[in-house]
């Protein structure tokens, strides 16, 4: 794969500064190793050690690892807590003024609340959803907008025992059915609006469309938050009510209801390579430790730190970083609402000047898309109070890295490459601050008790500089428990026969340097990572011959600029293949249709038509083709096993 060689080529080394390291949680090589070997050594006791540490029980585990019905792994299972009495209450008694969440709406308004405040309202909450009879292990859809608010409604289901299951704003109405239907969910909380770019996006009415396309017979209760002045078209007496509505006379303490460490926190859905999406079950105690522990560690949390995660709580970023790591671990932090350039490029950095951020975590097609408009904005404001920036959600280019260090980071701020993914809830491999010397592009070492290594078919470990298979050979807390309704997928996906069940397979190729770091290729499936979003080709794939005039698809990835990967797509129509303005007019309508069957995000940049897609003899498509002909590649394959070669010159024609 090329990739393999122009990223060996990166040779800058970047040690952290003398200071930043003397004050580092984790300093030195030489504390990471200890630590290291501490895991390798003594494995379960070194968990134990950090479950016991970290997480306030209300009856402490006598077990760590139950591994008997193996891959379905148990972690400290006789153990009892409450995830939200973890990040709220047990701040109260020496945090209850300090702030935890800075918010800035779209039009810049800022809204603060305290923690005590916000236990305040997380128990209001709490004591409402109670009220309508929600209880522990049913499932609540959240659907909304970047807020204070939706804080509260994970953390209120977490208080109660229901699992949430956040749906990406930007998802459309079939999504959110697809959700509530695959959950069972019996209530969706919502907003009637939410602000983005200054434009009003009506959530309510999406989700009155998902009920619309049935099925949703499950959900008793809307709960709508009054984000703005606006009254929704629709609405159900019966069945939906306004936040402030519920909240009004309830108390403002909730006992919390004291869960089973493995009770199921939340289920977040995520693209495969097949069919529609998995349902992504996390567990209470083994999730919230993996995200306490990394948040403290990689991000180096103190006291004082005001900590910025761009990311929405609709990804598995948002729940880690926003909503459960840093409460967990008492810290300030900013929520936004909007996007980077509304009003204008300047955003940002604004915020960051405003709210004096001292820890910045993006993703990289965010950072690329920065970069185009300029470094001139960045440039204009005091960024000062930033002492560490990090990435996540695909592989950073070595320029964009570059100029995220210098511009953002003034050569100052150590730079934190986080690999991690949904299933494994918290991060895997990124360098410890305070101890690692990072290299553009890669995501550097595991953390202590992570067991990765790069293997190939047979489950041998390759040598330096040859790609592989991405796996995690331990079992660890914050691992995925299983697929929401499906456990033979979950074994199957993750826990391949191919490496005796041992291994967790983690559906990334990488490989390692001659330091031993890590650099991540890219994905070993048919997903692709659009603005580091993972969108599983099959699905998109679904979407379009969903459409009555689409007879055939496949879809690919090509590399793009900004957003890591582009969707294109390849079409065969019932009808005859159209061109000119009519083949224009068809692409428009396919783009619109993807998008309201999926979400934006999975509109494909590129439709080309064909009479036929490229297959071999036995009926399969030839991907590979199709990937070149995307690039505008030429093609060096063999084709003398297609079927109907003419067609690869249709394909290679852009339809408009
Ligand atoms: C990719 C996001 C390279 C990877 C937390 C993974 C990365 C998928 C990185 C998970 C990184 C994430 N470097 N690639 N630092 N972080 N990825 O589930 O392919 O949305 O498997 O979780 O994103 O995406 P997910």
């Amino acid at each position: 794969m090329p990739t393999i060689d122009s990223i060996l080529k990166e040779t800058r080394q970047f040690p952290p500064s003398e200071d930043f390291r003397q004050h580092a949680t984790i300093s030195g090589m030489n504390s990471y190793k200890g630590l290291c070997e501490q895991a390798d050594n003594q494995y379960l006791p070194y968990w134990e050690g950090l479950a016991r540490e970290l997480i306030t029980w209300k009856k402490p585990f006598t077990r760590v690892l139950d591994d008997s019905n193996a891959p379905f792994f148990k972690w400290f299972d006789d153990g009892v807590l409450n995830v939200s009495y973890n990040c709220l209450d047990r701040h109260l008694a020496k945090h209850a003024d300090k702030t935890a969440i800075i918010f800035e709406a779209d039009d810049g308004t800022v809204t603060r609340a305290s923690y005590a405040e916000l236990h305040r309202r997380v128990c209001q909450f709490a004591n409402g959803l109670r009220s309508l009879g929600i209880a522990k292990g049913q499932r609540v859809i959240i659907y909304m907008p970047m807020s204070i608010e939706a804080v509260i409604a994970m953390q209120a289901c977490a208080r109660i025992g229901a699992i949430h299951s956040v749906v990406f704003g930007g998802f459309s109405a079939k999504s959110v059915q697809e959700r509530i239907v695959d959950a069972g969910a019996v209530a969706v909380i919502t907003a009637n609006e939410g602000m983005r770019g200054g434009k009003a996006v009506p959530l309510k009415a999406v989700v009155d469309d998902a009920y619309g396309l049935g099925n949703c017979s499950s959900v008793k209760h809307t709960i709508v938050y009054q984000r703005t002045p606006s009254t929704p078209n629709q609405w159900q007496e019966d069945r939906d009510i306004w936040w402030h509505k519920l909240v009004e006379g309830q108390a403002d303490s909730c006992e919390p209801e004291w869960m089973g460490a493995e009770d199921p926190l939340f289920i977040l859905y995520t693209s495969g390579s097949t069919g529609k999406p998995k349902g992504i079950q996390h567990s209470s105690a083994g999730y919230l430790l993996g995200a306490m522990n990394s948040f403290r560690w990689v991000f180096d949390i103190k006291p004082n730190d005001v900590f910025w995660c761009t990311a929405d709580v609709g990804w598995i970023t948002g729940h880690s970083y926003v909503c459960y790591g840093p409460l967990s671990m008492a810290a300030t932090q900013v929520i936004f609402e909007g996007v980077p350039t509304y009003p204008d490029a300047h955003r940002f950095w604004q915020m960051i000047e405003r709210h004096k951020v001292s820890i910045f975590y993006t993703a990289p097609t965010a950072i690329r898309s920065l970069i185009k408009l300029g470094s001139d904005f960045p440039r204009q404001h005091d960024l000062s109070s930033l002492r560490l920036l990090g990435t996540v959600g695909e592989p950073i280019n070595p320029e964009a890295w570059i100029w995220y260090h210098e511009v953002v980071g003034k050569g100052r701020c150590p730079i934190v490459d986080t690999w991690w993914q949904t299933e494994t809830g918290s991060i895997m491999i990124a360098p410890l601050p305070g101890v690692v010397a990072t290299k553009p592009g890669s995501c550097t070492l595991p953390l202590p008790g992570v067991m990765a290594d790069i293997v190939d078919e047979s489950g041998e470990t390759v040598e330096p500089g040859k790609g592989g298979m991405l796996v995690i050979k331990k079992p660890f807390p914050s691992l995925v428990r299983t697929i929401w309704g499906d456990p033979e997928r979950f074994k199957k996906t993750y826990f391949p026969e191919e490496f005796k069940g041992q291994y967790y397979l983690a559906g990334d190729s990488a490989h390692r340097d001659e330091h031993g770091y890590f650099w991540i290729m890219g994905r070993i499936d048919d997903v692709l990572n659009v603005s580091g979003h993972r969108l599983g080709t099959m699905e998109i794939e679904s979407a379009l011959v969903a459409n009555s005039m689409v007879a055939e698809a496949a879809v690919v990835g090509r590399p793009h600029e900004i957003k890591g990967e582009a969707v294109v797509a390849f079409v065969v129509l019932k009808g005859p293949r159209p061109d000119g303005e009519e083949a224009r007019k068809t692409v428009e309508q396919l783009k619109s249709w993807v998008a309201q069957e999926i979400g934006k995000i999975a509109q494909p940049d590129d439709i080309r038509f064909g009479d036929n897609l490229p297959k071999t003899r036995s009926g399969k498509i030839m991907r590979r083709l199709l990937r070149a002909i995307a690039r505008g590649e030429e093609i060096t394959q063999d084709t003398s096993t297609l079927e109907n070669p003419a067609i690869l010159q249709q394909l290679q024609e852009p339809a408009a």
